[in-house]
């Protein structure tokens, strides 16, 4: 949520930080704003630019102003303290204006603080929690002199989460950065010194970044960044490499990121299984770190997620439940975290984050492993913090998403699940390794079944978004791991397209919501081939006896389903165990289209984020 840029060097400022914050819009779209040095007179000054809405909107701004600055910090955000307006964009200043700073998390203690502040004689211009930081750094400033120490200093005092980067007007070229909970990424190029709360940001100048870790700070300037501790000792952190490339993160010629992320879909799945499977025929997930043995003796699973990740853990049930018969829950981390969940050490908690920092996962985790759970992580981020705070991992390869509704992370996430379904099988001896060896290479298939969808069923689909356009609300329906993909398809369309949307297990239609039908209402029904084909289809009658609009994804070759529905999307031949990873893709395109007919931005849907780091 939210995203933060930061340069000191040789180039001009604004241009290095709009760049940057375009690439880190994504994050969060409600505000942009930059505070840049200026020389003034003998001494330096920190000009604020602050404009509500998206970062073209700053850019036009700043174009305007003569600025040479080559200092500066930038900030998009997502609001969470106070409403989306000029007040409350960051950066923020202190009461002197001489000290700004802007910041992604949440500060726990903000209210308790603030009060402080003011009792102190302190004036606020916002609503948010992040201007407490200014007036605190401002205040350890008028002691220390040093703004390294001064931030260090107002961090002691906060409760909460912060990636942070802070300028003095008194320290001209100098950002200083702090991290706690909340990424920050910092990198030396030929040009200068970097930070972002993102390495996507930052590719352009440099491929050498470091992560910063909870608790650690960079003194950036120009000729060089200095890392510190909490009490100011250096230390030398640990430099990772970036090896995709900023093309991965662009729209390569699709009119937006959604359409391109979900054409990815076919390589994601190829690249998450690529030495997955070793040559004596078992899996290779040594990253796990858990021996057969290990594997063995876990007799209960929870999956926490949130959202579209969600959705992948109710796949993951099913395919846990069916081949390792070990009892498997699925739970939205942020229920989890708040109620007594049985855990014993021989519990394996899945946590599932395409971001790898969303809060309520993170909670979960931590609260899994104080009780004692072996915790594993499923993401897509390298060195996110799902990844540094599990057991082991297995990265989806979807690499970079942009568009704020998951598809192609989705896709990885079903894979990998999978493989650690297959997996535990095997380690139950449920699975022989010839079994094993079979589903793997199905799983690959879907590959190029996704690709089939792709060249065979667009006008279907769009078929099926007229008939969505103009409704006030639709119905998304089926049994099993059709329930499943159902939940995920009615979540991508009211993100997306702002329809309303529900999704029921097909089953509990005559339960209560058969009631909402009415002639031409739509229902979309995943009704592929599988053991309770025969059962959905009845509940489609329910439907179309009472003038639903049906829209069923069915198996190639089921001409039979026409005779009750309206518009059919074939999906090839799979094994009900692989359905998701084919059936949610045109569900994708099914609500990007309608999206597109409503005239909403499919990349950037309104009141949403990418990374939802608050609870
Ligand atoms: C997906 O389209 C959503 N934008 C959202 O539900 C997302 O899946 C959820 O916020 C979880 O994010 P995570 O996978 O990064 O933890």
């Amino acid at each position: 949520m939210c995203g933060i840029v930061g340069y000191t060097g040789l180039d001009t400022a604004k241009d290095v930080l709009i760049t940057g914050l375009k690439r880190l819009e994504y994050r969060g779209y409600d505000s942009a704003g930059v505070a840049l040095e200026r020389a003034e007179g003998d001494g330096c000054v920190v000009d604020i630019v602050r404009r509500v809405g998206k970062v073209a909107g700053l850019e036009s701004e700043l174009a305007q102003r003569d600025d040479a600055s080559t200092c500066g910090i930038g900030h998009t955000r997502w609001a969470t303290h106070g409403v989306p307006s000029v007040a409350n964009a960051h950066p923020h200043a202190s009461c002197d204006g001489r000290i700004a700073v802007v910041h992604n998390g949440i500060i726990e203690n903000f209210a308790e603080l603030r009060a402080d502040l003011e009792a102190r004689g302190h004036v606020f211009s916002s609503q948010t929690d992040t201007e407490v930081f200014a007036h605190l750094i401002e205040e350890a400033y008028a002691t220390t002199h040093d703004l390294a120490a001064a931030v260090r200093a107002a961090c002691a005092h906060v409760v909460g989460a912060y990636g942070l980067a802070a300028v003095c007007a008194d320290e001209p070229g100098v950002i200083m950065v702090a991290r706690k909970d909340s990424p920050i990424v910092v990198g030396r190029g030929e040009r200068g010194s970097y930070v972002a709360s993102d390495v996507i940001a930052l590719i352009d100048a440099t491929r050498d970044v470091v992560v910063l870790e909870d608790g650690q700070f960079a003194r950036l300037a120009p000729e060089g960044i200095e890392y510190t501790d909490a009490e100011g000792r250096l230390i030398e952190p640990a430099v990772t490499h970036i090896d995709w490339d900023i093309d991965m993160a662009e729209k390569g010629g699709y009119p937006d990121f959604m359409l391109k992320e979900i054409y990815e879909q076919p390589r994601v799945v190829r690249d998450t299984l690529v030495g997955r499977l070793a040559p004596n025929g078992e899996l290779d997930i040594d990253e796990l770190g858990l021996s057969f043995e290990e594997l063995n003796v876990i007799d209960r699973i929870y999956v926490i997620a949130c959202g579209t990740s969600y959705h992948a853990g109710l796949i993951a049930k099913n395919l846990i439940e069916s081949w390792a018969r070990i009892p498997c829950e699925v739970e939205a981390a942020s229920e989890f975290r708040y109620r007594d969940p049985i855990i014993t050490p021989s519990t394996l908690v899945v946590a599932v984050s395409q971001s790898g920092e969303t809060a309520d996962t993170l909670a979960a985790i931590r609260d899994a492993r104080i009780k004692g759970a072996k915790v594993f992580g499923i993401t897509n981020v390298i060195g996110s913090p799902v990844a540094r705070e599990s057991d082991g991992v297995i990265y989806t390869k979807a690499n970079k998403e942009i568009a704020v509704a998951s598809t192609k992370s989705f896709i990885g996430q079903i894979v990998s699940l999978t493989l650690l379904a297959l997996l535990l099988g095997q380690a139950k001896g449920r699975l022989t390794t010839g079994q094993v060896r079979m589903l793997f290479h199905e799983l690959g298939d879907t590959s190029a079944q996704i690709q089939r969808i792709f060249d065979t069923q667009l006008d279907a689909i769009h078929e099926a978004a007229c008939a969505c356009q103009g409704a006030q609300s639709a119905l998304f329906v089926g049994r099993g791991m059709g329930a499943a993909i159902s939940y995920e398809g009615a979540l991508k369309l009211k993100e997306v397209s702002y329809l309303h949307a529900e999704a029921y297990a097909a089953g509990e239609m005559k339960h209560g919501p058969i009631a909402l039908i009415e002639p031409g209402f739509p229902v979309i029904a995943v009704t592929t081939k599988s053991p309770t084909y025969d059962k959905v289809v009845s509940n489609l009658k329910e439907c179309e006896a009472r003038g639903a609009r049906i829209i069923a994804l069915a198996t190639e070759g089921d001409e039979d389903i026409r005779r009750i529905a309206d518009h059919v999307i074939y999906i090839p031949p799979v094994r009900d165990a692989f359905s998701a990873i084919t059936a949610s893709v045109p569900l994708q395109l099914l609500a990007r289209e309608v999206a597109l007919m409503r005239g909403c931005n499919v990349d950037q849907p309104r009141n949403l984020a990418k990374s939802v780091t608050v609870e």
